[in-house]
């Protein structure tokens, strides 16, 4: 039998529909080809610049993707040119969400990750406040009808979203369309969005 951190009794039809979920949709978007992952970027692009929120935002947190996620770096390129600081994420277990958020510029050092993701190197001076924070683009693996959202599995941002609305900072969720599915099983700790936009259309809630 399988408690989780909460002492919530985990079933295994439960756990391995999850993971199962996560193995489908993960598989889906480690093959798009390159010409289809660069379609998907152009449009979401469009959307996320074009949309209210993103338009005011001065401070916005984003991610480098993996693991077939929407390309992030073109999008990183078009709002620095739009003059918005971005931040990325760095794992640190030190913290109490695992995750901070540090200021990227085209000439910030970046060094890997133990998950092999690339990550700003922190100074005094580049760490975000998250009360500072306009929007915080959040990275998924599946979401459904109504915003609930699976991520890899290490719960990192249910963690860091705990309480946004606090800090007063927008989470969207950014997907490829076919990570939508009917419903998730959901657990107690998990944090949906409010907002996810895909290539073809923004969900809101
Ligand atoms: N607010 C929280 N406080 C403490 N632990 C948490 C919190 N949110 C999630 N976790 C832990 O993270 C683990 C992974 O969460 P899960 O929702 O399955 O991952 P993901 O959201 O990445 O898909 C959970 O088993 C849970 O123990
Ligand atoms: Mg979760």
């Amino acid at each position: 039998m399988i408690f989780n951190l909460y002492g919530i009794f985990m079933s295994d039809s439960y756990l391995s529909n999850r993971n199962s979920i996560r193995q489908k949709m993960r598989s889906l978007r480690n093959s798009i080809n390159a010409k289809q992952q660069q379609k998907i970027t152009k449009l979401l692009i469009k959307k996320l610049v074009s949309y209210l929120p993103i338009i005011q935002a001065k401070k916005i947190a984003i991610f480098l993707s993996i693991d077939g996620e929407p390309n992030t770096k073109p999008l990183i390129k078009v709002l620095l040119e739009e003059n918005k600081q971005i931040f990325l994420p760095v794992i640190k277990s030190y913290v109490e969400n695992d995750l901070i958020f540090i200021n990227y510029t085209p000439k910030t050092p970046l060094i890997l990750n133990t998950f092999g993701i690339l990550e700003p190197i922190i100074n005094k001076d580049n760490i975000l406040n998250l009360s500072d924070l306009d929007v915080m683009l959040v990275p998924l693996v599946a979401f459904d009808r109504k915003g609930q959202r699976l991520g890899m599995g290490r719960g990192y941002y249910d963690r860091t979203l705990q309480n946004w609305q606090k800090y007063n900072f927008l989470p969207i969720g950014i997907a490829h369309d076919f990570q939508l599915v009917e419903k998730l099983p959901t657990a107690k700790w998990d944090i949906p969005l409010p907002i996810i936009i895909t290539p073809s259309h923004i969900w809101q809630w």
